[in-house]
Formats: C-alpha cells, sequence, structure tokens
C-alpha cells in the first residue's frame, strides 16, 4: 500500500486549482438514475469514492465513461436489475442514494443498507421516512432495503425533517423530482451540493425551488432529459487547502474556490490571523504572522463544516494559546487527536469537545488516521511540523482529494507518495 511523506518546513506559495466537489459529484452520479438521456458531468473529480459509485452504476446497467478535461459521461438507457448489492454499497455510504432515483423509475428497488463508518453510526431512518412520505412501501430484510412504488408511480407528499441531514434532503429530492403532484420539504439541509443538485436536476427538466433554502418545493414530471452540467468546486478541498496554507504560511490562490461557501471557516482563519481574499477567479489565502487560538463548533451549513474540524484542529496546534473545538454532528469525529497528539499536540477530549493548547513544536512521526478528513489533517500537521511525516493508510485521502502531493509540490511543500 503507498503512504504519503512529508518533510515540513516549506512553506505554501502558487496556485492550487480546486476540483468539484465529492460530494456533489456522487449525488450527481446518482441522478442519471431518473433518466434514459446522457448525463455529462465536466469538472468531475478523478477520486475512490467516484469510481466505486461509477461501479456500482455499471452493475445497474448504466454506460460510464471517463472522458479527458475532468469530464465524466453517464447514460442509463435501460436499468439492467434495480438491485444494489452489499459488497457495492459498503465500499461507499453515498451509494445508498441509488435507492430513491431506482424507485423512481423503476418502481422498486433493493438496496443493501449502509451500514456505520469510522466517524460515527450513520443511520438512514430520515431517508426512509422521506421515501415513505413519498408512498414507497419500505421493509427491511437481511440487510437490505426492499422498497415498492404504489400503483402509478410515487406520489408527492409532506416531509418535515426532524433535524438537518444532508444526505436525506437529496436523496428525497431525487425521488421526488418524478413523482406525481408537489412535494414540500421542510428543515432542509442548505449545503451548496443541495443547490448543485437542484440546478442539474432542472437543467434536467426537474421543477425544483428553494434548494439552498429551508423549505424546496418540487413539481413532480412525468420524465427528466439529459444534460451537461459541471460540478461545483469543492468547498471542503478549498477549506482544506486554505487551512494548508494558513499552517504552512505563505501566499496560495485558491483558483475556481467560491468565497461565498466557506464564509464561517474564513471568519474563524480571519480571526486566527489568516488574510483571506476574493479574488478574481479565486480565494487569496496569507499567512505570515502568529496564529491565534479560535473557538469553533461544527453546525450544519453555514454553520463551520464538520468536514474541516480535523483540519482547523491541526491549525490550532500551531496558535498561540487554547482554543476549543466542539463537534456537534457527527459523534465520533476525533480520531485524528491521538494521531496529532504523536506528532507533539497537546489536545484533551471531553465528550464532543476538545481542548487544544498551542502552540506545540510539531515532530514528523508515522502516522495513520481512519477517515478522509481525519487523514488530511494529518497532511496540514506534517507540514507545519519539523522533519518527516509519514501518512500512512492513504487510500482515506485517493477517496477525497485530487492529486494531492501534486497540488501542495507545485506551490512547494516538500511531499511524495510512496511504496511501502
Ligand atoms: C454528508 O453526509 C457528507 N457526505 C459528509 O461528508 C458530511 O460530513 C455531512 O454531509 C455533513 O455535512 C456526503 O455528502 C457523501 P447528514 P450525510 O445526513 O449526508 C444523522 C466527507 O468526509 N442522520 O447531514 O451522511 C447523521 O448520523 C463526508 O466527505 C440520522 O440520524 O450527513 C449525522 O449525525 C463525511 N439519520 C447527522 O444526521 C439519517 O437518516 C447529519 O448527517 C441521516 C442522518
Amino acid at each position: 500500500m503507498d503512504r504519503i511523506r512529508i518533510r515540513g518546513g516549506q512553506s505554501l506559495n502558487g496556485t492550487i486549482e480546486i476540483s468539484g466537489a465529492k460530494n456533489s459529484a456522487l449525488k450527481l452520479m446518482a441522478a442519471c438514475l431518473l433518466t434514459d438521456g446522457e448525463l455529462s458531468l465536466s469538472r468531475s473529480p478523478r477520486l475512490a469514492d467516484s469510481r466505486f459509485l461509477g461501479q456500482l452504476l455499471a452493475h445497474l446497467g448504466v454506460e460510464v465513461e471517463e472522458q479527458a478535461g475532468s469530464r465524466l459521461r453517464m447514460h442509463a438507457a435501460n436499468i439492467s436489475d434495480p438491485f444494489a448489492p452489499y459488497d457495492l454499497v459498503r465500499k461507499m455510504r453515498a451509494s445508498f442514494n441509488v435507492l430513491g432515483p431506482l424507485i423512481a423509475r423503476e418502481g422498486k428497488a433493493k438496496v443493501s443498507l449502509p451500514g456505520g463508518c469510522a466517524i460515527g453510526a450513520r443511520p438512514v431512518n430520515l431517508h426512509l421516512e422521506a421515501l415513505e412520505a413519498l408512498g414507497a412501501e419500505i421493509e427491511l430484510e437481511e440487510g437490505y432495503v426492499h422498497a415498492t412504488a404504489p400503483k402509478g408511480g410515487l406520489q408527492g407528499g409532506r416531509v418535515v425533517f426532524p433535524f438537518v441531514s444532508v444526505g436525506a434532503t437529496e436523496h428525497a429530492m431525487l425521488a421526488a423530482v418524478l413523482a406525481k403532484g408537489e412535494t414540500v420539504l421542510e428543515n432542509c439541509a442548505r449545503e451548496p451540493e443541495i443547490a448543485d443538485l437542484a440546478g442539474c436536476l432542472n437543467a434536467m427538466g426537474a421543477k425544483i425551488e428553494g434548494a439552498g433554502e429551508a423549505v424546496i418545493r418540487i413539481q413532480g414530471v412525468d420524465r427528466l432529459n439529459g444534460t451537461d452540467w459541471a460540478v461545483v468546486p469543492d468547498r471542503i478541498e478549498t477549506g482544506t487547502y486554505a487551512i494548508a496554507a494558513a499552517a504552512a504560511g505563505g501566499n496560495v490562490l485558491l483558483k475556481d474556490a467560491i468565497e461565498d461557501h466557506n464564509q464561517a471557516l474564513w471568519r474563524a482563519m480571519r480571526l486566527a490571523g489568516v488574510e483571506v481574499e476574493a479574488e478574481s477567479g479565486g480565494v487569496r489565502i496569507k499567512r505570515s504572522g502568529p496564529i491565534k487560538p479560535v473557538d469553533i463548533q461544527t453546525e450544519p451549513f453555514p454553520g463551520f463544516p464538520t468536514d474541516t474540524q480535523a483540519q482547523f484542529m491541526a491549525l490550532m496546534t500551531l496558535a498561540d494559546g487554547a482554543s476549543i473545538i466542539r463537534e456537534t454532528i457527527f459523534e465520533n469525529r476525533f480520531m485524528h487527536v491521538p494521531e496529532l497528539s504523536r506528532l507533539g499536540a497537546d489536545i484533551q477530549v471531553r465528550g464532543n469537545e476538545a481542548v487544544v493548547r498551542g502552540p506545540s513544536k510539531l515532530k514528523g512521526a508515522p502516522v495513520m488516521a481512519t477517515d478522509l478528513r481525519a487523514s488530511v489533517s494529518l497532511v496540514i500537521a506534517g507540514l507545519a511540523a519539523e522533519g518527516d511525516t509519514i501518512v500512512n493508510r492513504i487510500y482515506h485521502l485517493d477517496r477525497g482529494f485530487e492529486r494531492l502531493e501534486a497540488k501542495l509540490s507545485a506551490c512547494g511543500a516538500d511531499i511524495i507518495r510512496e511504496s511501502e
């Protein structure tokens, strides 16, 4: 297995091009099941996760083709069998999102339950309740969801989410676009990926209003057509490289980054003494002075994203003083703490709060992590540490970061991928 070796101490200077958002691309890919036309996604990130979903789509009968220029073409002329087996769903949780489109298009589906993962139990009850509100009959048997639409297909309905869920909001949208009549979704997630999915579905002929707001209204249509869609730039990749530049010091332009998608992070970074400026074509990050401690709490968008909590914690180990980091979205998202401690960080965890006492003089060491954002926080710490940090188990990084070593080394980082 490969690992990444980082020799810390180099500042980052230059331009990093931001890829398409993994968490948007995965839902856009599921949308291809809703039409017998072609869906072509540009700025599609080449990641292990999108390949896993591509394999599942191919299993369902979809033609999937990676084309030049980060383009992904998908054509679901026919669904061979609306069955998503455990082996293909377990590799990547977002595969579960094929359930709604399959019921909407085929009237029935059998899809494996995704199971928990390292960051928490991650149940799918809200997804299933939303599909039931559209008339689907759901039975759970031997780890599989067996779902059937009523005669005549899914019916519009009202769903009031008891709390905000990105995946359940998207899943409900993916099913409701082909349901008969109006669907109203309340207390929806407002992440930019939701608006991206709605934009693509509308370009396919759907009628969705309010995506990006708490209430989404969908008028069902009889059929959708194919389209060309550009995946939104990845706000989590943006935030990650912004924090990397802050930790290492330097001056980096994050090309194609959308400033507005990371306001909570920018606020925290500015308080920490980092310069963040929107400029034409992206967002510029500069840091030369000391890093100040800042308390953060993760929240649904537009709050501070859980997907940059680990990276921000790595930055706070360098800050001059104590900061408190509270994780409110997932119950087990501090796996990076013992690994950051191996690099010399002083962090104490109490329940969902971590107290980080800086500034630590980080020293390189072998480390590994069990999810992708935790892994990349170790890369960030490694950039700021003295000596060599070796990040093992990098398949986690490959799931969510496109050409990570190439992007960082082009800005002066001393980082290579090597075989164990
Ligand atoms: C999405 O996960 C992202 N994944 C996550 O990114 C991200 O951390 C998360 O949203 C929050 O922003 C993808 O988009 C593929 P949720 P999702 O449903 O949709 C609970 C990464 O690193 N919940 O908003 O699964 C759930 O357990 C990943 O790229 C239920 O209880 O997140 C969590 O505590 C990690 N029942 C909370 O809601 C449900 O039916 C919010 O989860 C659904 C969720």
